[in-house]
């Protein structure tokens, strides 16, 4: 099967019959999201697995009520930095070199760039900015999920506020983004499933520039090249 005839065969399902995903399936589907690429690297995000019934429960009453969330096997909370900071974003940075086996002050300079952009554009645009890179992983187990012929939902109907105190992420300074139920359809109580899967079409979806068709602007220099930032 192509990645292709995965994500025809995909949809958002709307009903679940409450079969368990299992083990090896969900963490195939885990392993992707890690595996994300993110902005500088810094996987400025997290998965809350959650499978308890009872806490379901109480997630659905915040989701509009939403069947998929109760009726799935496992439940993928998605969540983001509420903004950055020199340390988090150090420890990050050092995990990564001593990773690599390098010294900690190997990435200095490209840290300081990326700290005074994101002190300069504010903390709101710092909790979109990492609320955005979650969007990456979640695609990626989206994607890994149909691989898998594991059916998800993604969900934004939710009081995100509400589901933070609920899962106690302010404390740890963390910030719902996005849920993605992952079970199985249930095909009779689902009025999606049978529908045709609806896309731009293709020549409308991408277009295709060159320099005749963009604005006739300034050359525009970069001050900062962000490779000399980063010291052998
Ligand atoms: C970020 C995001 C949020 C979504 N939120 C919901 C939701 O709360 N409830 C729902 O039933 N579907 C939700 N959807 C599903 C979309 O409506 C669906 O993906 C879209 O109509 C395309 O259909 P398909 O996924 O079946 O191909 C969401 C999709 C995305 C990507």
């Amino acid at each position: 099967m192509s990645l292709l005839t995965d994500l025809q065969w995909r949809y958002a399902t709307k009903k679940m019959n409450g079969a368990t995903v299992p083990p090896e399936k969900l963490a195939y589907i885990l392993e992707a999201a890690r595996l994300a690429p993110s902005s500088s690297g810094l996987q400025q995000y997290k998965i809350i697995v959650i499978s308890d019934k009872a806490l379901l429960e109480k997630v659905k009453g915040l989701a509009y009520n939403q069947s998929q969330i109760t009726d799935c096997s496992h439940l993928l909370v998605f969540a983001a930095w509420d903004g950055y900071s020199d340390a988090r974003i150090s420890s990050v940075f050092d995990y990564m070199m001593d990773e690599r086996s390098l010294p900690h002050n190997t990435m200095d300079g490209y840290k300081k760039v990326i700290m005074e952009l994101y002190e300069r554009s504010g903390p709101e645009w710092q909790a979109h900015h990492a609320a955005k890179q979650s969007y990456i992983p979640f695609a990626m187990a989206i994607a890994a999920a149909a691989e898998q012929k594991v059916d998800a939902t993604p969900i934004e109907g939710f009081l995100s506020d509400k589901l933070d105190e609920l899962l106690k992420l302010p404390s740890s300074g963390y910030r719902s983004t996005v849920l993605l139920p992952l079970g199985y359809r249930e095909e009779a109580g689902d009025w999606l499933v049978k529908m045709k899967k609806v896309r731009t079409p293709m020549a409308a979806f991408v277009t295709e520039m060159t320099l005749a068709d963009a604005a006739d602007t300034a050359e525009l220099p970069m001050a900062q090249n962000l490779d000399v930032y980063i010291q052998d």
